[in-house]
């Protein structure tokens, strides 16, 4: 996909190209020169480290990252004592955040040991001012600072780097560009997620994605299907299209198509086994979408609808623009029509204004719904956005009813989740047991986990699975 053999002839005497992605591979070609040199001097070849938080749509970035500092010479190594390591942040909620800031301060003891250590850091925290400014002050010893918009010029940014001494740091406000066919290395061999779209235009009140990754921009569909199809022929066969908000896909294209009409498409795709998709809005869910989703062999029968809470009162203040009512009548008609799919959701809980009724109503959703899994924060104000200058909730009553809203979705997860037991089901095997080597971990098409004897062969097949034991979360099984 990438032109990984004409790096070496792109010629470095002249003047970096002007167009991207050209301009990128010229500076990749002098990143590479520059490694060489530095392998010439020491003797050994220099060590990169990746480290990402946050969501997936990071995690495709960070594969980008590790595609372009492959392909410039760099080893990847998980250690972060390498030559090279960057943060891929994330800034959705401060734990995020502090998370960051405690493993930069264990950087600086690295790169005293190794001055030649560069540190760099990019992703949705960068977007912040007052993050950069804290950067800037007490983490000067940071070589690299860049944001979401300008993640495709990292060759460029590495360059200078190494031509500079000081801190170097490119930001944008926005973009609203889209550049392709760049490197990118993927985690893994048998599945990839693809960006679809970039940026969010929904503003929940809560929410700082929206200011740290700009306006909603779709990519063109035959982008998406042409980056789908080298991926299959590179042995691919589950994808995850990735957005905000997926089922907004396509509006803003100069020919407008939906997101069902995009995976019909890719539906076609021969050789592709499963799609899924991340993230879902209530509010724009199509019937068209349920019955694309229903007549596909290939859409994985999974589905994640975060509710946020279920009291339409705090719907409304958070700016989710659906009732707890239109919810829970669209969680029905999903089941009605695809009975054997699995919901998932997303709960904030201690949203400014939040009693402990209205608790009382997101405890009913979880119940009344009943998710196969639900990630549930506590509420984290973010400045700059409007719900951070609402009266903000005591912590002890958000600490008291995130237990107990935690305990509802653990005692319904257990149940839905137990509901296959005895049932034979194909699983799509991802790796080795982290615990027990005489294991492998799959994942069925409902996207639970299943733990089952089998060795390294297995890996990237899909196979048909016995689910005897359920143990909460996952199952234990048999191949058959
Ligand atoms: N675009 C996705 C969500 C992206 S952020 C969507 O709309 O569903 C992932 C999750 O983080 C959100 O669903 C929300 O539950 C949570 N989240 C976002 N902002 C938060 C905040 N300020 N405090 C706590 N949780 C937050
Ligand atoms: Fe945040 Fe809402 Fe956009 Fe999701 S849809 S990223 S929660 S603003
Ligand atoms: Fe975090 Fe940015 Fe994703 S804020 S959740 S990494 S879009």
């Amino acid at each position: 996909m990438h032109k990984e053999f004409d790096l070496d002839k792109i010629d470095l005497s002249k003047e970096p190209p002007k167009e991207e992605p050209d301009r990128q591979y010229y500076y990749m070609a002098r990143c590479r020169q520059r490694i060489r040199e530095f392998q010439q001097k020491s003797g050994r070849v220099p060590k990169a480290c990746v480290t990402t938080f946050g969501c997936q749509m990071n995690a495709r970035d960070s594969e980008k990252l590790v595609g372009i500092l492959r392909l410039v010479g760099y080893e990847m190594t998980e250690d972060e004592d390498a030559d090279f390591v960057i943060f891929n942040t994330c800034t959705v909620r401060d734990n995020a955040n502090q998370r960051v800031y405690g493993r930069l301060g264990e950087l600086k003891g690295y790169q005293r040991k190794n001055p030649d250590m560069k540190i760099a850091l990019c992703g949705c925290m960068v977007q912040e001012s007052s993050a950069v400014e804290k950067i800037r002050g007490s983490y000067p010893f940071v070589n690299l600072l860049f944001g979401t918009h300008n993640i495709y010029k990292f060759a460029e940014l590495l360059c200078t780097v190494f031509d500079q001494s000081d801190m170097v740091v490119d930001i944008w406000e926005d973009t609203n560009s889209i550049v392709e066919n760049l490197p990118v290395e993927r985690k893994y061999s048998f599945k990839s997620g693809i960006n679809i779209m970039f940026g969010c235009n929904n503003f929940c009140s809560y929410c700082i994605v929206p200011y740290v990754r700009g306006r909603e921009r779709s990519r063109e569909p035959r982008e998406i299907l042409r980056e789908i199809e080298a991926l299959v022929a590179d042995g691919v066969v589950e994808i995850m299209l990735l957005g905000q908000n997926v089922n907004s896909y396509g509006k803003n294209l100069e020919h407008p198509i939906t997101f069902a009409q995009l995976l019909r498409e890719v539906e076609q795709i021969e050789g592709l086994r499963r799609i899924r998709f991340m993230t879902s809005h209530p509010k724009d869910l199509s019937d068209e979408l349920i019955q694309v989703m229903k007549e596909s062999k290939k859409i994985c029968r999974h589905l994640h609808l975060p509710v946020q809470a279920g009291s339409t009162r705090i719907l409304n203040a958070m700016n989710r623009r659906y009732t707890k009512e239109q919810y829970l009548e669209l969680a029905a008609k999903i089941r009605r029509e695809i009975p054997d799919i699995a919901l998932t959701t997303d709960i904030i809980v201690g949203f400014p204004g939040e009693t402990d009724d209205d608790v009382e109503e997101t405890i009913d959703v979880i119940n009344q719904v009943r998710y196969d899994n639900a990630f549930t924060f506590i509420y984290s104000r973010r400045t700059g956005t409007p719900a951070a200058g609402m009266e903000q909730v005591p912590r002890e009553q958000v600490k008291r009813n995130f237990d107990k809203v935690l305990r509802t979705v653990q005692t319904v997860a257990r149940e839905q989740v137990a509901r296959y037991r005895g049932r034979v089901m194909d699983a799509l095997v991802e790796e080795i047991n982290e615990n027990d080597g005489s294991l492998v971990t799959g994942r069925l098409s409902n996207n639970t986990l299943v733990h089952f004897p089998g060795d390294a062969s297995l890996i990237g097949q899909i196979v048909p699975v016995c689910l005897e034991e359920c143990h909460g979360f996952y199952y234990m099984g048999h191949r058959v």
